[in-house]
Order: structure tokens, then sequence, then C-alpha cells
């Protein structure tokens, strides 16, 4: 099994990325931290709590950053709803979160570890960042870090910075000069990621009862990019899922090895990451970065994970 450690600030994108990390098998979750990003820190933890509860999983969860290094805290209620997860009613979560900080979870989890783990962050990268400057000499314990966030040519939040990038920039540049292997899933992978509603009648068919609520997560997911992303003809950007997806079958992607640098100052361009896709800068690479992706097989896979949750 491959040992990983998830951040995530779930976001309904979030919660289908946690039912494929868990209903897949493949991996040895060792903690899921929380970021503050699709909504406040309160509203993402919680959220993750009740996703963890219904899909059986029982693993540590920590609370994480308030807010950005350096910036106000800004949410994406107009994609996730007030409470970030709204659409299906979700049970009362049994779980509870650890009593120590996503800082200090992770690196309690590294220091014992002995083989290296892989970090997966899909919200903006405050506690990332904030670990990896608390502790440094614990990055030869991470084996790589497969993220959510970015773009090669395009932005969702600017025309050209993403979410998560924009969020918190001075945390995505701390991770990107990191030195630690990445992947980068960025909106020109995600936006080819597609859900189409009969993806969701076929989650909904399945008939358990993380199935259902994946099924009603997309229907209220499906709104925002309807309305606001016709070039997409239906379908909706399901980019979290990717990060976790690289991990299990790579050959379903597209990939180039790049240089990538994120914008921290730029009057139109904050949070931008900057990919040098034609290596015009002859930099040595730090990102594999991802570009392309079998559709189809990405969907097989959330179904065929979906279908081993209770
Ligand atoms: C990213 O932003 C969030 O709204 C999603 O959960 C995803 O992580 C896409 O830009
Ligand atoms: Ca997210």
């Amino acid at each position: 099994k491959i040992p990983v450690i998830i951040d995530c600030d779930p976001g309904h994108d979030d919660a289908l990325m946690l039912m494929l990390a868990f209903g897949n098998g493949l991996f040895d979750v060792k903690a899921v931290t929380i970021s503050a990003g699709n909504q406040t820190q309160e509203k993402t933890l919680n959220n993750a709590l009740k996703i963890l509860t219904l899909i059986g999983a029982h693993v540590p969860v920590y609370r994480g950053a308030e807010k950005p290094m350096f910036r106000q805290l800004i949410t994406a209620d107009y994609v996730h709803g007030e409470t970030g997860l709204d659409g299906p009613s979700l049970p009362k979560a049994t779980l509870t979160a650890q009593p120590v900080t996503a800082c200090e979870g992770i690196a309690e989890i590294l220091t014992r570890a002995t083989e290296k783990v892989t970090l997966v962050p899909t919200g903006p990268l405050t506690n990332i960042a904030i670990f990896l400057l608390a502790y440094p000499h614990l990055k030869n314990k991470i084996e790589r870090i497969s993220l959510m966030g970015g773009g090669i040519f395009r932005g969702n939040m600017t025309p050209l910075a993403e979410f998560n990038i924009f969020a918190d920039p001075e945390a995505a540049a701390v991770v990107f000069s990191s030195g630690i292997p990445i992947t980068m899933c960025g909106l020109d992978v995600t936006h080819k990621a597609l859900v189409f509603q009969k993806d969701i009648d076929a989650l909904r068919k399945i008939g358990n009862k993380s199935a259902a609520a994946a099924a009603d997560l997309m229907d209220f997911f499906s709104i925002f990019y309807r309305k606001h992303r016709s070039e997409l003809d239906g379908g909706a950007a399901l980019h979290d899922p990717c990060a976790i997806a690289w991990l299990i079958n790579p050959d379903i992607f597209r990939t180039k090895p790049c240089y990538v640098a994120v914008e921290t100052k730029g009057e139109l361009t904050r949070g931008t990451t900057v990919v040098d896709f034609y290596n015009v800068l002859e930099m040595e690479p730090n990102a594999e970065v991802a570009y392309d992706i079998q559709r189809d097989e990405y969907i097989t896979m959330i179904l065929n994970a979906v279908q081993n949750l209770p």
C-alpha cells in the first residue's frame, strides 16, 4: 500500500477525492489534514469528518490553519455553497479531530514513518508550507507531493490563477521551491476530467449510501459548471480526485516534467503557476505537470472505488 497524508478542504470534489482514496484500497492513509479554502476551517473540518464518517474511514483528522500565511481568507461558496458541501443531507460526524494541529500531526507521522510518505494536497497549500518551514529536516521523509492546483495555460479565479494557488500564493511558492518531487494536476487536466449527467446516474445506480451522497454532491457541483462553464458541454470539472488518480494509475494521464514557479507579487497575475512548458528557460524541472487524462478510465476508477464503500 502507498502511505499517504491527504490535505483537503471539502468541498464537493475533495469529497469525491476522499471516496476514491479510501474506496480504491491502494492507500494506507495515515491522516487527513484540513485546509481552509472552499469554506472556513470550521466548515471544511466538519465536512471532512462527515464524509469520513459516511464512508466508514477510521483515520486521524487534524485541524489546519484558519487562514493563508499572509493573506485574508477567500472562500469558494459560489461553487460549494454556504456549508462548503451543499446538496446532500449527510450523517452527523462520529469522528472527532485530533488535539494537535495539521503541522504537528504531519511531523509526528513522518518522524515515526519507516518508509517515505506521499502528501496529497487538494486545497490551498498553507498547512504543507507551514510544515515544511517548521520541520525542514523531515523533508527527506516525503516521497512526493501530488497536488491539485495551478494551471499551465489558464486560471479560474483570475484569467491566469487557479483557486488553490491564488488563495495562498506564498504557501504555494514554498511548496514548489522545496525540492520535493511534485505532480501538479492543474486546470488543464482537470478541465478534461469531466463528470457528465450520465456519470452521476451511474454513481446513483451503485446503490450504497456513499454513492447516493456522491451523486447528490455532483448534482449540486454541476449547477455552477452548467451555468458558468458552458464550454465544457454540460460537464463539471472534477478536479481533486486527479491528484489521487495519478498515484493509482499514471498511465491514464499525459504529463511533462517542467520548471514551475509561483507568482506572488504580480498585479494581474497573483497566484499564477508560471509553467515553463516548452523549457524556454532551460531550468531543471521541479514538477511533473499533467495536461491530459483518459476521462472514461478516470470515471470508471471513481465508480469502482465508490462501489467498495458502505
Ligand atoms: C480547486 O478549488 C476548489 O474549489 C476545488 O475543491 C479544487 O480543489 C479548483 O480550482
Ligand atoms: Ca479542494
